[in-house]
C-alpha cells in the first residue's frame, strides 16, 4: 500500500507513523505549574538525539478542544521540566498520569508514585522511576497544534542496581524500559541481544564509532 502524505488526514498520518515507527521510548515528563503543584504525562514521542550537547526531544499535541496540555504549558512557563524512563514496575502508574486530569491535580501523587527534589530543576523527580534526567528547554518548535520541545539534559539520576559497580555499564537484566508501539499496545525489553559488526569487515571502516559497549554484557568492543 502507497500513502500520499500530503492528501492523508491527520488521524490516518498518526495512525501509521505510530504503528510503524516504534517500538518508541516514553518519557514520564513532570513539571511545576504556576501554583508550585506537580504535574506529570506520559509522551512517547520522544527520544535522545545528541549527546553533546546532551538533548532530548518531546513532541506535543494540543488537547482536542485546542488548550494547551499541562506539560507543554508548565515547559514552557518554567523552562525546565525532568524526563522519566518506564519499566514494567510502574507502567500502571504511568497509564493512570495520562488521564486528562484537571490542571491542579498531582498526577504523581494520585497515580500512586512518589515526588523526590530535583537537584537541578524545580520539578520533582519520581522516586519508583530507574532513571530521571532533568533538563532545561534548548528551544520549542511550534508547528501549529504540535509544539517540539528540545531539552537539554543537565543532571542525570540512574538507580545503582542499573549499573555495573563502576557506574559504566547498564545491566540489561535489570535495566528493562517499557516502550510503546501501536494503539495501546506496548513492549517490555526483557529479550535483548547482542548484535555486533562482523570482525572480518572491521578492517574496511574509515573511522569507528561508539557504537556497542554500552552495557556489561557487551563489554569489550569500545569504538567498535
Ligand atoms: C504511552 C503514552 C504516550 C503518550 N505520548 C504522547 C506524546 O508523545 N505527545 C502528546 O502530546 N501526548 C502523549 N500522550 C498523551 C498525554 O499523556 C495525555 O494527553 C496527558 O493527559 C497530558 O497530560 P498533561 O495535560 O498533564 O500534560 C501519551 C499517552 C500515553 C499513555
Amino acid at each position: 500500500m502507497e500513502f500520499d502524505f500530503v492528501e492523508l488526514s491527520e488521524k490516518d498520518r498518526y495512525r501509521l507513523l505510530c504503528s510503524f515507527v516504534g517500538p518508541r521510548p516514553i518519557a514520564l515528563v513532570t513539571t511545576v505549574d504556576e501554583h508550585n503543584g506537580y504535574n506529570a504525562a506520559p509522551m512517547s514521542f520522544f527520544n535522545v538525539f545528541s549527546h553533546d550537547p546532551p538533548l532530548l526531544i518531546i513532541g506535543m499535541q494540543t488537547r482536542p478542544d485546542g488548550t494547551a496540555k499541562d506539560t507543554v504549558a508548565n515547559i514552557k512557563r518554567t523552562g525546565e521540566f525532568v524526563a522519566h524512563m518506564v519499566d514494567m514496575s510502574i507502567a500502571q502508574e504511568m497509564i493512570v498520569t495520562s488521564i486528562n486530569f484537571p490542571s491542579h491535580f498531582d498526577e504523581i501523587e494520585f497515580a500512586g508514585l512518589t515526588s523526590a527534589p530535583s537537584i537541578k530543576v524545580a520539578a520533582p523527580r519520581i522516586k519508583e522511576s530507574p532513571c530521571a534526567m532533568e533538563c532545561r528547554v534548548s528551544q520549542i518548535l511550534d508547528y501549529g497544534r504540535r509544539t517540539i520541545v528540545i531539552g537539554e539534559v543537565v543532571h542525570m539520576y540512574v538507580r545503582d542496581e542499573c549499573l555495573d559497580e563502576q557506574g559504566h555499564y547498564v545491566r540489561p537484566d535489570i535495566y528493562q524500559p517499557i516502550a510503546r508501539l501501536h494503539a495501546d499496545n506496548y513492549i517490555v525489553s526483557d529479550r535483548q541481544f547482542v548484535l555486533k559488526k562482523p570482525a572480518e569487515l572491521l578492517k574496511y571502516e574509515v573511522v569507528g564509532d561508539y557504537a556497542g559497549a554500552h552495557s556489561a554484557k557487551n563489554a569489550g568492543g569500545e569504538h567498535s
